[in-house]
């Protein structure tokens, strides 16, 4: 029996899944066991040229009346948004006990636990594997190939703008701002760029992936998220000379006292697996027992990327194969400690600028002291007596709460004349 697929939204990911399901309707039809055909469609502008042929699809104005119409057997929403008609679009649709696949990661790091709740009570499958790194398998890697697994760390690079902007000014050299406008001009960054720059998007990406790793219901929240907005030239150059890449990364470690998540701009050696992901590209490394550590790299975002991890869903579902959107019961979905990011325990790079006079440096090496954070490296170049210079150092292990002591004193300094930059040094 047909899969009826009911395709509320036809932008850049919807009109890709249409497109793809109709051009591979064959092979489709062999791996799902049965034809999978769109037979209604949703959006906001019905004279739109979507690329692909709809003619056979019933058109509805309402979303909502799509959801809960009786020729549908699977909801697919690619509208996007937190809550509005995406979020009542999966209500109906789950309420009505139909299947429901989406790519939409800002709904799903906030709802998805009570959505799959509602799947599982209405005898229904939810999915979203397009929602976390796109092209790239993760979310089937986590609960089905490595379901044999204990996870104890997974981290990567979960937004391509951000990538490719820390790679650009790497290779080129260019302030941060030059690149974002090159990053825009590209389409490969928002015109209001806010989510990807800040951290938002990549956090969303980690709560879900942290769930489904760990356990629980997402809870983006709990993800300790900054951005890319204050990397600049000169702490790449500063990284390079240093031996690591800059990268935005999402880290969700298990700890004694809970999951630790967060996303920020971070230092990685040269030489290590994500400091070699270059430009749009994302990649996600899973670290558990008894596999070790199982690396996944592919194309993040794109219609074709998304729409490809949106089809193999609705094929899956279309199979028999659906499943519980986050790998476990929903019942087992509850709260996970959230571990503080005062306890992260690691190593740190921090960027002074300070009046060159004599003393300054013992006086920056007395804070460090005081604390008990032992230094690893001291960068300074050059001498300009009375002048702002640049002084860098990086820390051995130490624990957050104790390098932003630091980190506060050193911008009192009276010789500091700009708050000091903080990075992690991410062992990735
Ligand atoms: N683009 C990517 O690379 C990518 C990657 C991963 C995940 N995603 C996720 O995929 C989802 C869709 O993204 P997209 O890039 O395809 O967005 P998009 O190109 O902006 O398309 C959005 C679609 O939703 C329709 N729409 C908006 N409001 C609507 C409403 N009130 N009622 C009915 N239809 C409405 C629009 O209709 P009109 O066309 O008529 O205006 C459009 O077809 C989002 O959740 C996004 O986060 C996207």
């Amino acid at each position: 029996m047909t899969l009826r697929v009911g395709l509320i939204g036809l932008g850049v990911v919807g009109a890709e899944t249409a497109r793809t399901l109709a051009k591979h309707a064959s092979m489709i039809e062999a791996r799902a066991g049965r034809p999978v055909v769109v037979t209604e469609v949703s959006a906001r502008d019905r004279s739109k040229d979507r690329g692909v042929d709809l003619t056979a699809c019933r058109w509805r104005d309402d979303p909502l009346e799509l959801a809960a119409s009786p020729d549908v057997d699977l909801v697919c929403e690619v509208i996007g948004g937190e809550g509005g008609v995406a979020l009542a679009s999966a209500e109906a649709a789950l309420g009505a006990g139909k299947h429901f696949v989406t790519a939409n990661k800002a709904m799903i790091a906030r709802h998805g636990a009570r959505l799959a709740a509602m799947a599982e009570a209405n005898g229904a499958s939810i999915a979203f594997e397009a929602a976390v790194a796109g092209g790239i398998p993760v979310l089937k890697a986590l609960k089905e190939g490595l379901a044999g697994n204990r996870i104890d760390r997974v981290y990567g690079i979960l937004n391509g703008t951000c990538n490719f902007i820390l790679t650009e000014m790497f290779e080129t050299g260019r302030a941060f701002d030059d690149v974002l406008a090159e990053a825009q001009a590209l389409g490969y960054a928002e015109a209001d760029p806010t989510f990807d720059i800040d951290g938002v998007d990549a956090a969303q990406k980690l709560a879900i992936l942290s769930a489904i790793a760990f356990g629980g219901a997402p809870d983006f929240d709990a993800v300790e998220t900054s951005g890319i907005r204050q990397v600049s030239a000169l702490d790449i150059a500063f990284a390079k000379e240093l031996g690591y890449r800059i990268r935005l990364l999402g880290v969700a470690v298990r700890s004694e006292m809970g999951v630790e998540q967060r996303v920020s701009a971070c230092m990685t050696p040269a030489g290590s697996a994500l400091a070699r992901i270059d430009g749009v590209t994302n990649a996600v490394m899973i670290e558990g027992a008894p596999v070790g550590q199982s690396l996944l790299v592919g194309p993040g975002a794109g219609g074709g990327a998304t729409a490809s991890a949106v089809v193999a869903d609705i094929v899956d579902i279309a199979g028999g194969r659906g499943g519980r959107g986050f790998g476990a019961a929903a019942a087992s979905l509850g709260a996970t400690p959230a571990t503080p990011i005062s306890a992260r325990h690691g190593a740190y790079y921090i960027r002074l600028v300070v009046i060159d006079r004599p003393g300054v440096i013992a006086e920056v090496a007395g804070v460090f002291g005081r604390h008990g954070v032992s230094i690893e490296s001291v960068l300074q170049h050059g001498r300009q007596p009375e002048e702002p210079v640049p002084v860098v150092m990086t820390t051995h292990e130490t624990n957050e709460a104790t390098i932003r002591a630091v980190a506060s004193e050193l911008g009192a300094l009276a010789a500091a004349i700009e708050p000091p930059i903080l990075m992690r040094i991410e062992s990735a």
